[in-house]
């Protein structure tokens, strides 16, 4: 299939010769995409025609408002690897009550020093149980109990005027079986049909057989009987979830429409929930194939044609060789990933006081492109899943871990959770939880000075450093969701604690743990950013300093680099330092210079060393 080549009409106005420009450079990119995947329905021709009409119009429609933020980023399109872009990530609920409770919160998030911020799933989700956000009934509008499309422009508008952006969750995997696409589905439209999945029984018992169960306690299984539908739907997550069929290029289309929307009322980033199950395919895992790779570029190629400033972030909690195709098999793919190898990788070193995982782990993240960056983060929404892990440790390793901060006994107090697939049970836990914090514990506590060390190492590493509501302050995890019914039966609630904005206050009062993790984590983002000559694109790589209880890594931009170390444990440590960093460094967290061919690291210590 070769792609038709791109039409451009003359241009009449200046926004039309960039669309022109952008579209000449992007559309045969984004046809080839589409013809990996598509090229062999028989409504190729239609729908690449209609396709190529769409977005042409949708990047000539661009609010003139967000023109500015387009030519800004493309620009300098370096923009991505500046240091300390810190993300503030958090479900609006739990937050701020509501879209308006968040726009009044916005100096508290700006004094942390976050430039973006990432509110779960707040688009209008089935009643009752909805996965925290991630049952969608209705793509353009937002969650009523939250606010409305007005007060989420109205966000995004007050945080481009703070130079902050905005990233949602496009659920783009599966709807609510309530959305309406479902509904015409089961009430027998045929076109909506097609935009799910449905099987006989043996089909799906067939399909099955290959399939890893998500939830294998409170969903088990990847098909749900529904009598409308006459048949097994599939629903890799809860029942209510329904999978949308991607070999349907009316599916593309439909989601596709969804990110322009929602670029359009100001939107910046969008996290691509699920992404590596977007294609099924017979006889296999139907997750991390290439056509779904192939549709995640497509849509990255369709953007920069029509919003060109805005980001992709994958989610994909997956084993790091299927993470890093989501950064684009050919240079255009996702700008971001969770670096879910390197979190997960992060906490088993602590548990050892031995950073072989991470070195690991470490080593291979470095094949993401330079153009993406990684999400680094300590803890999100979702339970901490060891099995992701399986390439870089044994199963003893995986188990150990899961018993460390599932079943108490060392310093953690997490909680064990289903697993995909069988193997170590995944963990639920704040990051003060799992990190030995106690309530009432201050300042200066070895729970303290951990969860600060896992922060110190996530804002040092080549990427985005990513901050779960409430680990600023050391929030606690949260017991009251086993008397909610509606979630008691998911226990990664134990980590969806409500903002307390009581303990938020006393970050203004010195000697408080509030105030010293606070101080600690607004440092660290103000210190990745001063450090302007040494951005974030290129791979951090594992230094070996003969040393395992010490973590370190350097990165290089340049002539500069930048060396963290990290001591993974309660005895004081010292080691030999690398050659370029014995001659005069400074210590970029305390301001001063040093020199000396060894370091020495008190117990749970974080030094970010730069080359003078
Ligand atoms: C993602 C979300 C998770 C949700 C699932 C299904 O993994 O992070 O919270 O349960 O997708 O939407």
């Amino acid at each position: 299939m070769t792609p038709t080549s791109p039409s451009v009409p003359p241009a009449t106005d200046p926004h039309e010769n960039d669309v022109g420009r952008r579209f000449l450079a992007h559309w045969p990119r984004l046809e080839a995409k589409l013809a990996e995947v598509y090229g062999g329905n028989p409504r190729w021709a239609t729908f690449v025609a209609a396709l190529k009409d769409r977005v042409w119009a949708a990047a000539i429609a661009r609010p003139p408002a967000l023109r500015d933020l387009d030519a800004r980023r493309e620009a300098s399109p370096d923009w991505l690897g500046a240091p300390g872009q810190g993300v503030y990530t958090f479900y609006v609920e739990r937050f701020a009550g509501d879209l308006p409770g968040v726009r009044k919160r916005l100096d508290y998030l700006d004094d942390l020093g976050v430039r973006w911020l990432h509110p779960l799933p707040l688009l209008k989700s089935r009643p009752g149980d909805s996965d925290g956000g991630f049952a969608v009934a209705d793509y353009r509008q937002v969650d009523p109990r939250l606010g409305d499309m007005d007060d989420l422009e109205a966000l995004a508008a007050d945080l481009r005027d703070r130079d902050m952006g905005l990233i949602l969750d496009v659920v783009c995997n599966h709807t609510a079986r309530e959305h309406a696409w479902a509904a015409a589905a089961r009430a027998g439209d045929q076109a909506y049909r097609d935009y799910y999945i449905t099987l006989d029984a043996e089909e799906a018992a067939e399909r099955e057989r290959h399939l890893i169960d998500v939830f294998p306690d409170t969903a088990p299984g990847s098909f749900t009987f529904d009598p409308d539908m006459d048949g097994h739907v599939w629903t890799t997550f809860y029942p209510f979830q329904w999978d949308l069929n991607y070999a349907n290029p009316a599916v593309f289309a439909e989601m596709l429409e969804v990110l322009v929307f929602l670029a359009a009322k100001g939107v910046q980033g969008f996290r691509l929930d699920s992404a590596p199950y977007l294609w099924k395919a017979a006889g296999t895992t139907s997750r991390n194939r290439p056509q779904a790779y192939a549709i995640v570029e497509a849509w990255r190629e369709a953007l920069a044609i029509i919003a060109p400033s805005t980001v992709l972030v994958a989610e994909a909690i997956e084993s790091l060789d299927d993470v890093l195709p989501f950064f684009g098999r050919d240079g255009s793919g996702c700008d971001l990933a969770y670096n879910n190898a390197v979190m997960t990788a992060l906490w088993g070193a602590l548990a050892d006081g031995d950073a072989g995982v991470f070195d690991r782990c470490l080593a291979a993240s470095a094949g993401k492109p330079r153009r993406a960056a990684w999400l680094n983060y300590v803890r999100c929404h979702d339970d901490v899943i060891w099995n992701a892990l399986a390439a870089y440790a044994s199963p003893r390793d995986l188990d150990r871990w899961s018993a460390f901060y599932g079943q108490g006994g060392g310093f953690a107090h997490g909680r064990a959770f289903q697993t995909a697939g069988g193997g170590a049970p995944s963990t639920n836990g704040m990051a003060a939880a799992l990190a030995g914090l106690a309530p009432g514990e201050g300042p200066g506590s070895a729970g303290a000075e951990r969860l600060a060390l896992l922060y110190g190492v996530i804002h040092a590493l080549d990427g985005w450093p990513l901050i779960y509501m409430g680990d600023e302050i050391g929030l606690p995890n949260d017991e009251a969701y086993a008397d909610d019914p509606l979630r008691a039966t998911d226990g990664r609630w134990l980590h969806r604690p409500a903002m307390d904005w009581r303990a938020a206050a006393r970050r203004n009062r010195a000697g408080t743990l509030e105030a010293e993790l606070f101080t600690r984590f607004r440092q660290l983002g103000d210190r990745a950013r001063a450090l302007t000559d040494l951005g974030v694109a290129g791979p951090a790589r594992p230094v070996e300093l003969g040393s395992p209880a010490i973590l370190a890594f350097e990165r290089t931009e340049g002539a500069r680099s930048l060396l963290c170390l990290a001591n993974l444990t309660d005895v004081p440590r010292s080691a030999p330092l690398p050659a370029t960093f014995s001659a005069a460094t400074r210590d970029v967290l305390t301001g001063r210079e040093r020199t000396g061919e060894t370091i020495d690291l008190e117990p749970y210590d974080l030094v970010w060393l730069v080359t003078a």
